[in-house]
């Protein structure tokens, strides 16, 4: 099929080369010449697993292409919206500017029966609006959410655990049709596949996040009560995690969560619900993002205790910049903001991130890069781990005790052996063991 994609960041250039790689012919749009000048050579613009293959096999393949002129997207059967929806800057809510933007811009390009498919985490409602804003064009409305994971986007695009059509009644026929023939290959492998109304795939949407973020935090509070009662979180996590009702994903303690959604999505999703007058139903939300911030302030108040209250110029290795491994996202990341914090506190922060040092910088050059993890961990006074990348996981505990000038170590995301870096000499703290 003839497959348009707007917005070409984390979601959109991820949906246009996987779309190429099933067969499409697809062209991704965005306004940003740079972004869009690099992707049509080739280059990804963040770091994500496996986008780099996809992008050049589709390239070279004719089947996929990139502009900022919403012409090229004229031709297609469907029209796929994945632009940012952030935080708005004065407030909670989401900002629906290049949502908006881009339905401005499609409109003079739409053809009677093409579908705009909705890929964005909106507030509950903008499908309904947007739905009359194309109605004169006699074009028609889908949203369809993604619920991939940075680190895994590719694979979650091409093989995700579930399908969400939200459909106008009186065109659900057909727009299903049209879904179904852009996800066949990933419907013959009897992918479930659910048709709802936009408010139902909207919701779905957010509600998946704010179901994760809740789960983290609620084993981060779970580490708050472990610390003043000698309990251990990670043991705690692994028993009633056996119980399948519970499971044991996305109950790690650590640092909390950061990323370009769960945060955002959490406070539009509250303040969505104040708009709905129904701000008490989701209220337990502000309370998850609390728990969340809290702590990134306790590894800083760890840290700066294991100084006697005085970090002034005291050498902190911060290994991890990233909000999660396998991303060079730093969009409210932990990491970052504990790194930030220290610095702020007048320690001598020497940060190493195996591939976000680059955007860190960016937005952060008062701050210190290392440019290996042997050089970020020389003469540190403390290590603190913020990021989970495998390379952290690996470090041996007597090895690394040999390169740094103090063996304290915070492991912000209870990833290393306790038993093991104690027995190497180390002051070992985790968060809620
Ligand atoms: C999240 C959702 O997991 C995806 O399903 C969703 O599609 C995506 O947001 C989105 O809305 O686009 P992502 O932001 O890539 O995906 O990151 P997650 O894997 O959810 O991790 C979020 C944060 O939680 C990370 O900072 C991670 O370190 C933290 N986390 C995760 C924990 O602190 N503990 C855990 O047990 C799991």
């Amino acid at each position: 099929m003839q497959l348009s994609v707007i917005g070409c960041g984390y979601l959109g250039a991820v949906h246009a080369a996987s779309m190429a790689s099933l067969g499409h012919r697809v062209v991704g749009l965005d306004v940003d010449e740079a972004r869009i000048a690099m992707l049509s050579a080739g280059e990804t613009p963040f770091y994500e697993p496996g986008l780099d293959e996809i992008l050049k096999a589709g390239l070279a393949s004719g089947n996929l292409s990139f502009s900022t002129d919403y012409a090229d997207a004229a031709d297609a059967d469907v029209h796929f919206v994945g632009v940012g929806t952030p935080q708005r800057k004065d407030a909670q809510g989401a900002d629906l500017t290049y949502v908006d933007a881009a339905i401005t811009s499609l409109l003079p390009h739409l053809r009677p029966g093409v579908l705009i498919a909705g890929k964005s985490t909106v507030p509950v409602g903008t499908a309904e609006r947007l739905a009359e804003i194309v109605k004169p064009t006699g074009a028609h409305l889908a949203w369809n959410p993604e619920f991939l994971r940075e680190g895994f986007a590719v694979k979650d695009t091409v093989d995700p655990d579930r399908l969400v059509y939200g459909v106008a009644d009186d065109t659900r026929d057909e727009d299903v049709a049209i879904l179904d023939s852009v996800y066949a290959s990933i419907l013959e492998r009897e992918t479930p596949r659910l048709i709802t109304g936009y408010a139902t795939a909207e919701l779905v949407k957010v509600s998946a996040n704010a179901f994760l973020a809740t789960k983290i935090s609620f084993i981060n509070a779970m580490a708050e009560i472990a610390e003043v009662t000698g309990a251990d979180v990670t043991q705690l996590a692994d028993a009633i995690g056996h119980d399948v009702r519970i499971g044991r994903k996305f109950l790690n303690a650590g640092v909390g969560f950061g990323g370009g959604c769960l945060p955002k999505d959490i406070r539009a999703f509250a303040a969505r619900a104040e708009e709905l007058g129904k701000g008490e139903s989701v209220a337990f939300l502000k309370e998850v993002d609390e728990i969340n911030l809290r702590r990134r302030q306790r590894i800083v108040d760890l840290v700066v205790d294991s100084f006697d209250g005085q970090p002034f110029g005291r050498r902190v290795a911060v290994l991890g910049l990233a909000f999660k491994p396998d991303s060079d996202d730093i969009r409210d990341s932990p990491a970052l903001d504990v790194a930030v914090r220290l610095k702020g506190l007048g320690a001598d922060v020497v940060s190493y991130d195996p591939e976000a040092m680059k955007t860190a910088q960016r937005a952060h050059p008062q701050l210190a890069y290392a440019e290996s993890l042997d050089a970020a961990l020389e003469g540190a006074e403390a290590v603190a781990i913020l990021t989970e990348w495998k390379q952290f996981r690996q470090l041996d505990a007597a090895e690394t005790a040999a390169k740094v000038a103090r063996p304290v170590i915070f492991d912000g995301r209870n990833i290393l052996d306790p038993a093991d870096w104690r027995a190497a000499g180390w002051t070992y703290t985790g968060m809620g063991r």
